[in-house]
């Protein structure tokens, strides 16, 4: 019972980390966010803004999402599905497997705003039934992303990327895809909120997007 209250009111705070996780990164990395009329220094191309947009449940995508925004100087999207998934970690299973059963896909939330002006999207996502969760597929859909390149990024138990870039080639017709980064994330039945991710995994975040930049803009 005890653990069930500490998961409730972990997840309750979601909405005021949130809203302090972007100010903080507002604050450290507004200066070097790419305007998106930009002309790259003596080469004379425009550079297009890039954006990290990502979507998680219990945290781990976020905070991988907040070092690789800051690591590359990108704004920030936070996906959403338009009804929130259950605060239970097996009610979330429940109602996903139901949905894969069902082969449903339900509804997101608000679109990127502007996504025409960015070039390049870091795209984050907690794995669900070794899948995308179910309402990512709807998300992606809506959005066109022909023309841009995506760099996918998970966190999950154990199951990597789970072959979602296969699935995101489907999805986002006509993008360019560069191979993603899986990172360790949360453990089976795991339901509270996370602040932060380990050493590693920020090294790997920050090196991966910086490296993934580079070879996008090359
Ligand atoms: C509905 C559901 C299904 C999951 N399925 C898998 C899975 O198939 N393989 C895996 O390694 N982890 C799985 N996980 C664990 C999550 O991928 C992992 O905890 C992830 O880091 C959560 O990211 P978040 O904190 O950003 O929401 C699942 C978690 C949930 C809630």
């Amino acid at each position: 019972m005890r653990d069930e209250e500490n998961a409730e009111t972990d997840l309750s705070r979601r909405h005021h980390l949130r809203q302090w996780a972007h100010l903080a990164l507002a604050a450290a990395g507004a200066a070097t966010v790419l305007s998106p009329l930009e002309v790259l220094a003596g080469t004379g191309r425009v550079s297009p803004r890039t954006l990290v947009a990502y979507y998680s449940r219990t945290g781990h995508t976020r905070q991988a999402a907040l070092v690789i925004a800051r690591a590359v100087g990108a704004d920030i999207f936070e996906i959403e599905p338009a009804t929130p998934y259950p605060r239970s970690y097996q009610e979330t299973v429940d109602l996903n497997h139901r949905q894969q059963r069902a082969n449903e896909f339900p509804p997101s939330g608000r679109l990127i705003p502007n996504l025409a002006g960015y070039g390049t999207v870091f795209l984050g996502y907690p794995i669900w039934p070794v899948d995308l969760p179910r309402f990512l597929y709807t998300f992606l859909r809506r959005q066109n992303f022909a023309g841009k390149t995506l760099a996918p990024f998970s966190t999950s138990a154990m199951s990597g990327l789970a072959g979602t870039e296969a699935t995101l080639r489907r999805l986002c017709v006509g993008a360019r895809l560069v191979p993603g980064l899986a990172l360790p994330g949360g453990g089976r039945g795991h339901n509270t909120l996370v602040t932060s991710i380990d050493a590693a995994s920020n090294q790997r975040s920050e090196s991966w997007s910086r490296a993934s930049l580079t070879r996008m803009r090359s």
